[in-house]
């Protein structure tokens, strides 16, 4: 049997797609902020599907956390409670409108949930990530400044780490929520790219693979936003009038059955390194924007976020050390 983890796979396009992987007799590890409300759906995947499912705490923003986090999924490898992972789904995000917000640690609190603590949690877990796995990332059409979900939401900035984690602060000069969200899926996308050279490099056969659902307004993802805001994004009208305007149109069944391929499909075992969009009911295999494929900016993110999070030598992954 093979185990995938899927962060925020309690809720929304997580679910869904929680719900494909299950139906395919997947073992689960669901993780989130939550545990009594996580517990509940890993719960309902047992009793439906038959399959192994842990709810497992973890707040993605807080570095303590995730550390905390992959100590107990190690144990559980270690006590063969689960097998080695097949793929690690980096999903849960967050955007939030208004002022500046800051992690436990005291980054940006965009940054530090889309981004950071995923690329923690994979250099912690990447030896543990079976060959031939996958490593997922649930980034977004908004990252692209030339595309109308980048124009819409707020143009994605530089993918500076020490400057996006330090926002606000400093005198630093701040930038909007939208081009935080933006920003911090482009620092997503680079950090794809850049996993996908280094696995090159190394000689392993895991694949890192970045995955736009689309827009589906449908999720909690717009939570942050005024109500009367939330309740018009969810009508057909405004649906009509994104779709006129070019925007990516994702759908909560298709991006998620789209994204469990994506993660578990043999088709898509050889697609490390690239940008697979859900638009219109079809998933493509696409460009990202410009910037997402400056190897200079991915290697100095990488390096600048290593830091960041304090990766400890002994941390780094002994699948990238050679
Ligand atoms: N919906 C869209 O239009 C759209 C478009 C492009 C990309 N995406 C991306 O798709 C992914 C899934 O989003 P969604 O649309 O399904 O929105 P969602 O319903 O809000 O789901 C987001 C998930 O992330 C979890 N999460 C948020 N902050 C967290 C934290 N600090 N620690 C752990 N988990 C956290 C949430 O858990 P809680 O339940 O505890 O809040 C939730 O399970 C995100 O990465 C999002 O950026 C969405």
């Amino acid at each position: 049997m093979s185990t995938i983890l899927i962060t925020g796979g309690h809720s929304g396009l997580g679910l869904e797609t929680s719900k494909q992987l299950a139906s395919r007799g997947i073992d689960l590890i669901l993780a989130g902020r939550d545990p009594a409300r996580i517990e509940v759906v890993a719960k309902r995947l047992i009793e439906i599907y038959g399959i192994k499912a842990v709810a497992l705490k973890m707040d993605i923003s807080s570095l303590t956390s995730v550390r905390n986090s992959v100590a107990e999924i190690q144990d559980l490898i270690a006590k063969r409670e689960i097998d080695d992972l097949q793929a690690i789904v980096c999903n849960a995000g967050a955007s939030f409108m208004g002022g500046i917000k800051y992690s436990a640690d005291g980054y940006e609190l965009t940054f530090a949930t889309n981004y950071l603590g995923h690329f923690l949690l994979v250099q912690l877990l990447l030896d543990y990530v079976a060959k031939n796995g996958r490593i997922v990332f649930v980034t977004s059409g908004t990252h692209d400044p030339e595309t109308r979900d980048g124009k819409m939401v707020g143009k994605a900035g530089k993918a500076d780490a020490v400057a996006l984690a330090h926002l606000g602060k400093y005198n630093l000069k701040t930038i909007s929520w939208g081009q935080r969200y933006s920003t911090s899926k482009l620092c997503m996308i680079l950090l794809t790219y850049e996993l996908d050279r280094r696995l090159k490099r190394s000689g392993k056969s895991i694949s890192s693979i970045a995955f736009d659902p689309g827009s589906i307004p449908e999720t909690g993802l717009i939570r942050s936003l005024p109500r009367q805001l939330q309740s018009f994004a969810k009508t057909s009208f405004a649906r009509w009038i994104t779709r006129m305007i070019g925007v990516t149109q994702g759908r909560l069944d298709f991006s998620s059955e789209a994204l469990a391929k994506v993660v578990a499909s043999v088709e898509f075992a050889g697609m490390s390194g690239k940008y697979l969009q859900s638009n219109e009911g079809v998933l493509q295999d696409t460009r990202s924007s410009k910037a997402s494929y400056e190897e200079g900016s991915a290697r100095k993110l990488w390096e600048d976020s290593s830091n960041l999070v304090g990766l400890h030598p002994s941390e780094v992954p002994a699948s990238l050390r050679n």
